[in-house]
């Protein structure tokens, strides 16, 4: 663990890819992803040596709205605190730049519940997200 680094950056669409290989994902076509990371707002990338190991970021409007998207730790360095460290520092990122009235959410599923419920997020049953298609 003693070369592991998190860097408050954009992953390449290369290294985006490969994380989301390394958990099984939806591989997205290439000007999309790019896309989409151009326009997160804050990403924060964790590497071993030079490889990208970790990632997390937040997404939405930069004013009332913030949701936690695409925590991946790759499989070998999982449950090693890495996904911690992830969220740490996006909860500090939102705790110093959102209103005390944003909505501030993610999706995961169940079995994450008390991962995320460490960083104060609880599943409402009321407020049930709906997919598309
Ligand atoms: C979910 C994920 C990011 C967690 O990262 P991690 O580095 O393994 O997590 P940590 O080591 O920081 O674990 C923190 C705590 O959460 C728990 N936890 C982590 N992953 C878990 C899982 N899949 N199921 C249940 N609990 C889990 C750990 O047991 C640990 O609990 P403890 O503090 O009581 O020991 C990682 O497993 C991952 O990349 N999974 C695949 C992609 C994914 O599903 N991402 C989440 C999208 S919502």
């Amino acid at each position: 663990m003693s070369n592991i680094t998190v860097t408050e950056r954009k992953p390449t669409v290369e290294e985006y890819i490969q994380l989301r290989n390394s958990v099984g994902w939806k591989i997205l076509q290439n000007d999309n992803i790019k896309k989409g990371l151009d326009n997160s707002i804050y990403c924060v990338c964790v590497e071993d040596q030079d490889n990208i190991i970790g990632f997390g970021r937040i997404v939405g409007d930069y004013g009332t709205v913030f949701y936690i998207q695409d925590i991946i730790v790759k499989q070998p360095y999982q449950k090693q605190k890495i996904g911690t460290l992830i969220m740490k520092k996006l909860m500090e990122y939102i705790d110093n730049n959102c209103i005390d009235d944003a909505i501030i959410g993610l999706i995961a599923i169940s079995e994450l519940d008390k991962f995320y419920k460490k960083f104060g997020f609880t599943y409402n049953q009321d407020n049930r997200f709906y997919r598309y298609k």
